[in-house]
């Protein structure tokens, strides 16, 4: 019995110490992941991907640098930390060089501290071609999606026909890669896709006149380029790391209310955005997940299609989106506003048992007298209720709006959550008599130094 309960006490001891942590986006993306992940990274050994691509798109800042990486967590500038893109991440080897070329003025050790799991998907350029034909496809109901090729590279994941990272060490791998093309040429004929005229519809393909022999050629140099980097079993990686006590930050992106499961469908990205992907992205157990760090705005936005309760469609959102430069750091897009959001919020941290929530551009509000949040739903039979209607794209919901004073100051000179003006201290009082979680952190500027926290 002794010696039994000396080994249970080891073994519980070591769970205590294994933990991964997540951070991820409770809104429609854009919440100012990679401004945080930057900022508390330092406190962890490993950040990794779980999910999504280079639809993402996290922005930095840090002296006098601005940032942007799509495919690269947002740990990379850190040097004692290990990068991991995860086996659920769709990578693109034309947009993952040019982000690497992007860094090079940083000097970054990247055999050092870039991984990228063998098991990751590889997004071609036929999967952009195919998102593009099937956004056109749906003319006024399109998605708004990014044009990455994030939908058809998943899908060919799941119907088990995709190439992966490791694919690209096969001597076979060309015709591998043709056997693909073969099946999506099939699914072009079938939009009638016209190169010559369709091709227009993505910005960064222009550069190759319409010509396809072009774009492959680069996508197959990009392959030698990815050649050159540390691609592994990063389910191993991590694990081993996590069984030494190394801590892991998950990076999500998107954001929770684009889930393939459990965002507005169809107006969603691809992958499971939530909580539940860490443990499918990365290969890691669910009994080692501790803190999950929800990010929000202090408003709402939304780029792409969908629908969006809190829309602002008149000055007031014209005015945050100019205040918030609210402009897609992927796309240049301009991104719908709206007021901040309760009964999406109080999803979103269900779904993902958030722990600690982080306020985000608390600074945009600065200039408004009066500011109101969502509260509940009147649906179109009279009743209120703070639940999200099975389909918020047929069923119209009216929110219930509480208005609170603004602080109506530059929040530049404060540092701590004590000293805040007043007004900011009551927004924040009812986010959290609401969510029933603490806020641990509020941004009042995009640079790492803006940033008030009591984690
Ligand atoms: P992500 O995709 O979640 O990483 O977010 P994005 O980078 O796409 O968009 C967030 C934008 O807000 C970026 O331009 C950031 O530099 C900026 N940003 C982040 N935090 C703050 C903040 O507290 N205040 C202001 N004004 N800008 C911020
Ligand atoms: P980060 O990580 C905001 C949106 C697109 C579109 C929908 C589907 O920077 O927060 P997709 O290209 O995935 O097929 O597009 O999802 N979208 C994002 N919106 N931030 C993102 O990422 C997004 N990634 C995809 O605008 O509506
Ligand atoms: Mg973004």
């Amino acid at each position: 019995m002794q010696s039994f309960l000396k080994k249970y006490n080891t073994f519980s001891k070591k769970i205590e110490i294994m933990a991964v942590d997540i951070l991820l986006g409770l809104q429609w993306g854009d919440e100012g992941k990679g401004k945080i992940v930057d900022v508390i990274a330092p406190k962890y050994d490993v950040v990794a991907r779980f999910q999504g691509g280079p639809n993402a798109g996290h922005t930095l800042e840090f002296d006098g640098h601005k940032h942007v990486l799509h495919q690269i967590p947002s740990g990379i500038f850190h040097a004692a930390i290990k990068n991991v893109i995860g086996n659920g991440v769709v990578l693109d080897p034309i947009i993952f060089r040019k982000e690497i070329d992007a860094l090079k003025k940083f000097n970054i050790d990247f055999a050092k501290n870039l991984f990228i799991s063998k098991k990751a998907q590889l997004i071609i350029p036929s999967h952009r071609l195919l998102d593009l034909a099937s956004e056109k496809s749906k003319g006024e109901s399109k998605i708004g999606s990014t044009l990455k090729g994030i939908s058809p590279t998943y899908q060919d994941k799941i119907a088990r026909q995709g190439l992966r990272v490791g694919d690209i060490l096969d001597k076979n791998f060309k015709s591998y890669y043709t056997t693909l093309l073969t099946i999506h040429k099939s699914k072009l004929d079938f939009y009638q896709f016209d190169l010559s005229k369709d091709l227009a519809g993505i910005k960064d393909f222009e550069k190759y006149d319409f010509d396809f022999a072009k774009i492959e050629a680069d996508f197959f140099s990009a392959i030698e380029f990815l050649k050159t980097f540390n691609l592994v079993d990063s389910e191993y990686l991590i694990n081993q790391e996590l069984s030494q006590g190394k801590s892991v930050l998950a990076e999500g992106a998107q954001g929770s209310l684009l889930d393939i499961d459990f965002g507005s469908y169809p107006f969603v990205t691809s992958s499971n955005t939530t909580a539940a992907g860490v443990c499918s992205g990365l290969g890691v157990a669910p009994s080692t997940i501790k803190e999950v760090f929800g990010i929000f705005k202090a408003y709402c936005t939304r780029v792409g299609s969908g629908p969006f309760p809190t829309e602002l469609l008149d000055v007031v959102g014209n005015k945050i989106r100019e205040i918030g430069r609210e402009f897609g750091s992927t796309t240049g897009r301009p991104r719908r506003c709206g007021w901040l959001d309760l009964p999406t919020l109080k999803y979103s941290c269900m779904l993902n048992g958030v722990t600690h929530l982080l306020m985000m551009k608390a600074d945009v509000l600065n200039d408004f007298d009066e500011i109101n949040i969502c509260t509940g739903y009147k649906l179109a039979n009279g009743s209120t209720t703070d639940q999200l209607p099975y389909d918020m794209v047929k069923e119209a919901v009216t929110p219930v709006y509480t208005t609170m004073k603004g602080w109506h100051c530059d929040l530049s000179p404060y540092k701590t959550f004590d000293t805040m003006p007043v007004e900011l201290k009551e927004y924040l009082t009812f986010i959290e008599s609401e969510m029933k979680v603490p806020v641990s952190v509020v941004s009042i500027g995009p640079d790492r130094n803006q940033t008030i926290s009591r984690l």
